[in-house]
């Protein structure tokens, strides 16, 4: 009876995994021989991409509030060096990140810790990140995932709405290289195959962004994982100023291969509708305001007032 019900569902799970054709992949993917699942078909392979707080979005920035409790982040640990990880892993390239660089303040509720960074980009230095401010993509842009600090793994943290906070970078092009990107861009010949790794010593996270004096405009919105399940945990960060990097370096993630033999190109998930939500801008409305007194003050002085 038992060994009935097991066979029966090694069927079921077997049919439909036929049926859905198995795993999911970028859109640059979708023509390849083998097939895969699309950005369009990721409901397919995991529900949630179809709910209605998905991410990236495309950031208007005319529309968004400006929310003054929106200060500076805090980072805890972010100027300690660590040898770390890089890999290959069919769809991006991941950094694994140690636990111990910590983020807090800017309005979220928590203390949130580092679990790893990872990378989304175009072809050949050409628009591939996933966020887009008023319609513009960026070459490339950068995920650093936390966790709340009492999770143990992202698995519990993603049945947490603010569970996840990912702190989103984007690049430009620049004329000279990044010098503090050569360990990573040096590393990606090594790890051009799905699966292959190597280790990238004396980084810190300090070096991989920008200054603390350009990180103070950022936008903030809820959403989600941009792969596959989708889960919408995320309270997301995305900051306005975008990081150097020439030509050559961003052309670097080019040379990397999906599991298929093509080039790893276009490793991002297009934007997604943003259903009613609010999307917050930090900064202060303190000058604005001032503004207005002024011109009240002004104005009475010589019998006149502001229309209501
Ligand atoms: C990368 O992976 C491929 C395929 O699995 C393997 O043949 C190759 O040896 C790996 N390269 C390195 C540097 O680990
Ligand atoms: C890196 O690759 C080696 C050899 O292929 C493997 O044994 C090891 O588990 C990999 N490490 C990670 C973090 O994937
Ligand atoms: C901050 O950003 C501006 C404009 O993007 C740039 O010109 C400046 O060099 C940056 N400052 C630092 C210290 O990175
Ligand atoms: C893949 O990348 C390599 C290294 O950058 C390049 O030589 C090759 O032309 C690329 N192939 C395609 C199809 O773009
Ligand atoms: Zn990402």
């Amino acid at each position: 009876m038992r060994m009935h019900i097991l066979y029966g569902m090694f069927f079921l799970f077997s049919t439909l995994k036929t049926s859905s054709g198995a795993e999911w992949c970028y859109q640059s993917q979708v023509t390849c021989a083998k097939p895969c699942q699309g950005p369009s078909k990721w409901t397919e392979v995991a529900m949630t991409c179809g709910g209605q707080a998905q991410s990236p979005i495309n950031i208007v920035t005319k529309k968004a509030r400006t929310d003054e409790r929106l200060k500076p982040l805090h980072y805890t640990g972010y100027q300690f060096g660590f040898h770390s990880d890089i890999i290959n892993n069919g769809h991006y390239v991941q950094v694994s990140l140690p636990d111990s660089a910590k983020i807090d303040g800017g309005n979220l509720e928590s203390t949130y810790k580092t679990l790893q960074l990872h990378f989304h980009w175009g072809a050949h230095g050409g628009p591939g990140s996933e966020h887009t401010i008023d319609g513009e993509q960026y070459p490339m842009e950068m995920h650093i995932v936390h966790i709340k600090q009492e999770y143990h793994s992202i698995s519990e943290a993603l049945k947490d709405k603010t569970g996840v906070a990912v702190l989103g970078f984007f690049y430009q092009e620049s004329g000279s290289s990044n010098k503090k990107y050569e360990s990573i861009v040096n590393a990606l010949k090594y790890i051009t195959q799905p699966g292959n790794n190597t280790t990238v010593k004396d980084l810190s996270l300090d070096m991989l962004i920008p200054s603390q004096e350009n990180l103070t405009t950022y936008y903030r919105y809820q959403g989600s994982l941009t792969t596959p399940d989708c889960d919408e945990s995320v309270v997301w960060t995305v900051f306005e100023n975008a990081i150097p990097l020439s030509k050559e370096q961003l052309s670097a993630f080019s040379q990397l291969s999906f599991a298929d033999g093509k080039n790893m190109t276009g490793t991002y998930r297009p934007v997604q509708p943003l259903n009613g939500r609010e999307v917050y801008r930090s900064g202060s409305v303190v000058v604005w305001v001032n503004t207005v007194v002024l011109l009240s003050s002004v104005l009475a002085a010589v019998g006149l007032s502001l229309p209501d």
